[in-house]
């Protein structure tokens, strides 16, 4: 994988606190009161998962399950690799599925109909970045928190290669 820096800020840690707190709001009214089970989609929606649930105005408990697609590179490698061991309790619940980035919609495809399954009493997602132009597959998420190009980006969560996690703003990685 190549070494090189991050390019240009998408979006500043204070425009994504911001677009959180509104995503926040946007879930509270309009999922009817009462608790959720969040389902976390690791390990990239870790960062935006704890920010979001914390400003959400209701109990929440918190599933995780691991999802996979692009390993070391920039573009995905095939069908995700997945557990969901760790998912937690769905069935006859208010489920809240929580992912980082929309790009084909594979991910959330499969895990959004494995959930389903299971006999959710309803089933939420939750995007904070969407690539709509490079999607697959036909999944709308319930929540947006920006719509963006088709570039690979970095920051917040996502990482390239293990890389860039930690940074508190969104980059551009790369053209795909
Ligand atoms: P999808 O299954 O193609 O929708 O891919 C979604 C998954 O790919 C996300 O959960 C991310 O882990 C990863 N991914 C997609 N685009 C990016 C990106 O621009 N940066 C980092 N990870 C990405
Ligand atoms: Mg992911």
């Amino acid at each position: 994988m190549s070494q090189k820096p991050p390019g240009e800020v998408l979006f500043t840690a204070d425009q994504i606190r911001e677009r959180v707190r509104g995503l926040a709001e946007e879930i509270d009214a309009r999922l009817p009161p009462g608790p959720i089970h969040a389902v976390v989609i690791l390990k990239g929606a870790a960062f935006f998962a704890v920010d979001l649930l914390r400003a959400l105005n209701r109990e929440a408990s918190l599933g995780f399950v691991f999802a996979e697609s692009y390993g070391a590179g920039t573009a995905p490698g095939g069908p995700p690799e997945m557990r969901l061991e760790g998912l937690g309790e769905v069935a006859g619940r208010s489920v809240l599925l929580i992912e980082d980035i929309l790009d084909t919609g594979g991910t959330l495809a499969l895990l959004s109909g494995h959930i389903g399954a299971l006999g959710p009493a309803r089933l939420r997602t939750c995007v904070l970045l969407d690539k709509p132009a490079s999607r697959q597959f036909d999944v709308r998420p319930d929540h947006t928190g920006f719509e963006i190009e088709d570039r690979f980006v970095v920051g917040y969560g996502l990482d390239a290669g293990e890389r860039f996690r930690m940074l508190p703003e969104i980059r551009v990685y790369g053209e795909k």
